[in-house]
């Protein structure tokens, strides 16, 4: 019987209990601290309190909303400049604020209304004598870069599979009936973690995909919880059904 050393949790040195309960309660702690950093990174980023999947589309592919130039235009820059040239200098942003186009017509807008304070003689307001200085307030904003997706993509691949494996290697020694719910859970999360990747990226090409990253973090929090449940209940408070503990108390499927 080679099966033999995957018993039920109940037929185990009491050590070895120990040692998976103090492991479940640490990372169950961990996964409390993820969510709440979850949740404070990325909600309420469309004006609305809590975490939706507008938040999720704004972080990864950006709000693509108004720049800062356009946001202080039509709010408090608004009285500085007649309406017509207002609407000349957004046109240019969103035909893609190019260089040319500015020396030719945006300058001289900025040179007549805006210089006279935004000349870089205030440290505390944007300079606008030079195209750079302006171009600092109109990034577009698209969301999370490239760079900063791999990295973080990186560190996510390595911990969730850490987790995972350790607490699905713990959860292997529970009774779960039928099988087939016992060996999905102990798949799902890593099916999850590389749907849930893969989206951050499509999300900025389409941003539907942001759904994904959602379903699949859900359903991470979810299988966590399941099998952490499960796994400490059956640790301590279970009766094994009399014709598993009869057959030695194996539950390997
Ligand atoms: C009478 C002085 C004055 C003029 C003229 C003026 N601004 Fe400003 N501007 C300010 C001050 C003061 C601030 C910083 C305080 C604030 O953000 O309201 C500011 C801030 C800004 C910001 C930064 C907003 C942010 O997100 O931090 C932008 C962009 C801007 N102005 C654009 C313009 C443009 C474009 C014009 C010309 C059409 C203009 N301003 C004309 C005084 C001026």
């Amino acid at each position: 019987m080679t099966r033999q050393h995957c018993v039920h949790f109940t037929l185990m040195p009491l050590s070895m209990r120990l040692l998976f309960s103090a492991t479940l309660v640490v990372l169950g702690i961990g996964y409390i601290f993820a969510m709440i950093y979850v949740f404070e990174s990325h909600a309420g980023h469309d004006g609305k309190p809590g975490l939706s999947v507008r938040d999720l589309i704004i972080a990864y592919s950006g709000s693509k909303g108004d720049t800062r130039l356009e946001a202080a235009l039509k709010g408090p820059m608004a009285g500085m400049l007649p309406t017509a040239e207002r609407d000349e200098i957004i046109a240019w942003v969103r035909r893609g604020a190019k260089r040319d186009e500015f020396e030719q017509t945006i300058a001289p807008i900025m040179e007549k209304r805006c210089l006279g304070c935004h000349n870089g003689s205030n440290p505390h307001i944007p300079n606008f004598e030079r195209f750079e200085g302006v171009m600092e307030m109109v990034d577009l904003d698209t969301g999370m870069d490239i760079f900063t997706l791999v990295r973080v993509s990186h560190i996510h691949l390595f911990g969730i599979t850490f987790i995972f494996f350790i607490t699905g290697f713990i959860f292997c020694h529970a009774y779960v009936r039928p099988a087939w719910l016992k060996q999905a859970a102990l798949v799902l999360p890593f099916l999850a973690i590389v749907f849930d990747i893969a989206s951050w990226y499509l999300t900025k090409v389409y941003e539907p995909f942001a759904w994904v990253v959602m379903v699949s973090g859900v359903l991470m929090g979810l299988v966590f919880a399941y099998q952490w449940l499960v796994s400490f209940y059956q640790m301590w408070f279970y009766r094994l059904p009399p014709e598993v503990a009869e057959n030695g108390g194996v539950v390997c499927d």
